[in-house]
């Protein structure tokens, strides 16, 4: 979610130009409200990718304009009395842009889904947390809103605004408990037992479990090179309810889903009244290209509901995360997160949004994408060097997971060789959804947490695994 969306392409207005539209804009819809503090001109730079003085220029002209209010040391805040629409008013159309592990065993070499942990900023997410334990009033310590508390909507929805292309209003956004979270909580609000939905094939095996569990009939549909097949879908499914996707960063394949496909899928949803869920999780760790934005930047109909999560961002216990939704589905949503999925504990989220607001979470993105490319290309390294006949690597930009994919030996048999050494990677058959298709033998290998010096090791007892797991299919036939 969190990556550099202000670029300077041929033709296009120059950054400081671009940073000042999306500022006023995100004024003029009220997803910066009257009032509303900035972050500081070096945070914004972090978050938007910009040099310090293109955000100085833009603060200083939104500042003559009188848009902004600059308070010395205070900070720069949105002048107080505009007359805005109310909040919640429509929006202006948005402009298409461009088996759980034990801890101990959570961070075993090639783990999928885990950020660099060790890296965490541990010292100042605890004075952040507990400034706000220590500051609570007794108000704080009351029941607090079950869609989540304003600060972190606020600070959510500014976030999305500058690095995702997303324009909401903080009351269109609804904390969870990360993905997951928020799965049980559209499957009981949006859903009856018996509807269908979409999911991408191979996909993400956890959340087909989950859709499972909450009644919902699975539709497989394939993904090819330019992600989900929209066509086969219309076909096998045209009146499902919902579509499940990973639009940035295909899981477990890890393509971004192409322009074409993803207007093909929201006319679909347009003409059915199906939902999409965007599932967003690890969209900000890109390495080579500018990301596509959000698909949800593209909606301009409220068809998009976009999940978010601090599970890779930051880390996952946390628990936190977040939807993004369509004006049609609050109410439903809202009346089942009152009543079965209340948001998570008030001084954790207000501590959320102070550590976004203050600038803290786009410094440990940006720290975090540097230390994963390096680590990326230490593993990329280490399964060069050794070159196995039975191994085709996968070069996907993004994410936090190369896939590799096997030939002559059982991805299975690989894992479970690769467990007995102390290896945790991912089987890429695990992911199909429709097991009478052709299989598909791969591994999926963690690396934001494993250091680049521990790659090679790690290369060389998975190579170990593959031996046995072939030496061990010759002796079976
Ligand atoms: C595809 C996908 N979505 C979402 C998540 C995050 O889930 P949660 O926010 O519940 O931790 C993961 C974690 O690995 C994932 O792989």
């Amino acid at each position: 979610m969190f990556h550099p969306s202000i670029r300077r392409q041929r033709g296009d207005s120059p950054l400081h130009v671009q940073l000042y539209d999306r500022i006023r804009q995100a004024i003029l819809t009220g997803t910066l409200p009257p009032g509303a503090r900035l972050p500081s001109a070096r945070a914004m730079a972090q978050e938007a990718c910009v040099a310090r003085g293109t955000v100085d220029v833009a603060y200083a002209r939104l500042t003559v304009e009188g848009f902004l209010v600059t308070r010395g040391a205070a900070g720069t805040f949105v002048t107080g009395a505009l007359p805005l629409p109310p909040r919640g008013a429509s929006l202006a159309p948005v402009q298409p842009q461009r088996a759980e592990p034990r801890a101990r065993e959570a961070l075993r070499p090639f783990r999928i889904g885990i950020p660099a942990v060790a890296a965490f900023p541990v010292s100042t997410w605890s004075r952040v947390l507990g400034r706000h334990s220590r500051r609570a009033r007794a108000a704080d310590l009351a029941y607090s809103d079950s869609c989540g508390d304003s600060t972190l909507r606020e600070a959510i929805a500014a976030h999305l605004a500058v690095s995702r292309g997303v324009i909401t209003h903080a009351d269109q956004v609804v904390i969870t408990s990360g993905f997951h979270g928020a799965l049980g909580l559209m499957a009981q609000a949006l859903a009856k037992p018996g509807d269908q939905a979409w999911i991408e094939d191979p996909g993400y095996f956890r959340a087909h479990s989950a859709l499972l569990l909450a009644g919902l009939r699975l539709a497989a549909v394939p993904v090819d090179a330019e992600g989900i097949d929209v066509a086969r879908g219309v076909a096998l499914a045209p009146n499902a309810r919902f579509a499940f996707v990973t639009p940035s960063h295909q899981m477990p394949l890890g393509m971004a889903l192409s322009l074409p496909r993803r207007l093909a899928l929201l006319a679909w949803a347009r003409s059915s009244g199906a939902w999409i869920v965007e599932d967003d999780y690890d969209g900000e760790y890109q390495y080579a290209s500018t990301p596509l934005p959000a698909l949800k930047s593209l909606d301009d109909r409220g068809l998009v509901l976009y999940a978010g999560t601090f599970s890779k961002s930051m880390f996952p216990t946390l628990r936190l995360g977040f939807l993004v939704v369509p004006d049609k589905a609050r109410e439903p949503l809202a009346r089942v997160a009152n009543l079965l999925h209340p948001a998570p504990p008030l001084a954790l989220q207000r501590a959320a949004a102070d550590f976004l607001g203050e600038g803290h979470f786009a410094r440990h993105v940006r720290r975090m994408r540097t230390l994963y490319a390096e680590r990326r290309a230490a593993l990329l390294r280490a399964l060069d060097e050794l070159g196995s006949p039975y191994l085709q690597i996968e070069h996907a930009t993004s994410g936090l997971h190369l896939l590799v994919r096997l030939t002559g030996v059982r991805d299975d048999a690989v894992v479970a060789h690769a467990e007995a050494l102390g290896l945790a990677p991912g089987s890429l058959s695990l992911h199909q959804a429709s097991p009478a298709k052709e299989r598909l033998d791969g591994l999926l290998l963690g690396f934001a947490a494993l250091p680049a010096s521990r790659a090679r090791d790690a290369v060389q007892r998975l190579a170990r695994a593959i031996e046995l797991a072939r030496q061990h299919r010759g002796k079976e036939t």
